[in-house]
């Protein structure tokens, strides 16, 4: 992947990049959480018929997530775009902090932040660190309404989508690390860089399911394809 100085990177990450910093992914771990599957734990439905079993796995993911460290992938990552600036767009579907803690600015969580949670009827988020194991729910100070993760669910549009779409219009490549490609609209990123004939590369140590749509499938862990990039950008 060598860039040339009017080159701008679009990154796209998933569970994978975070999978060595000792977070589960989704999928390669059977996608269950106390025998739910994941997708069970994580859609509006869920939090309609049982509240106190989202926030349990919420509070779960909080306290996995802040015992773990950025590892060598997310630091790549921060270093590269340090050396591109505002030519470096990351978009990641994780909910995790660990880009930031390595030292990443340009960042769009699209599918919400683990560390946020947000009123159902104002909507506002806010920064929120608790964990909710309890039946004692936390409700908004303003108007008493139940406080949810500020996460999107399934069958929930992901946040700022024409930002994504406008970053992805004006790169040149397309890199996406760590993710198996299930889940639109970010699996569909490739096909809009494909119409726009510009470079896709996928790093990750299994083919994703639309691996067929990559210019180049770099089967590796990405802790070890990563650093190898940041003296292939000028
Ligand atoms: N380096 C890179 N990739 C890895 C690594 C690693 N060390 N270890 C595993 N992977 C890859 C797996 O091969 C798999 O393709 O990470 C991918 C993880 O896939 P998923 O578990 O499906 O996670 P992701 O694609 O991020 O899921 C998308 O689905 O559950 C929802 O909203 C949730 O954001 C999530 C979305």
């Amino acid at each position: 992947m060598r860039l040339a100085l009017q080159d701008r990177l679009f990154v796209l990450t998933g569970a994978g990049i975070s999978a060595e910093s000792g977070l589960a992914t989704f999928r390669g771990s059977g996608g269950l959480w106390n025998g739910h599957r994941v997708e069970e734990v994580a859609t509006p439905e869920a939090w309609d018929a049982d509240p106190e079993l989202v926030w349990r796995f919420y509070s779960m993911r909080r306290r996995d997530a802040l015992a773990a460290q950025p590892n060598a992938a997310h630091t790549a990552l921060a270093r590269i775009e340090e050396k591109l600036g505002d030519r470096f767009y990351l978009c990641t579907q994780n909910v995790d902090d660990l880009h930031e803690r390595a030292g990443s600015l340009r960042i769009h969580h699209m599918h919400g932040t683990l560390f946020q949670s947000r009123c159902v009827r104002c909507n506002k988020s806010f920064p929120d660190q608790s964990f909710y194991e309890t039946p004692d729910l936390p409700t908004c100070k303003t108007c008493a309404s139940p406080i949810r993760p500020h996460i999107v669910w399934f069958g929930e549009i992901p946040l700022d989508m024409d930002n994504i779409y406008r970053e992805l219009d004006c790169a040149t490549t397309l890199l996406v690390v760590g993710t198996s490609g299930s889940v639109y609209p970010a699996a569909g990123f490739v096909d809009i860089a494909n119409r726009r004939g510009i470079r896709t590369i996928y790093i990750g140590p299994e083919e994703p399911l639309n691996t067929h749509a990559f210019d180049d499938i770099i089967l590796s862990p990405a802790t070890q394809a990563l650093p190898t990039m940041i003296e292939l950008v000028p």
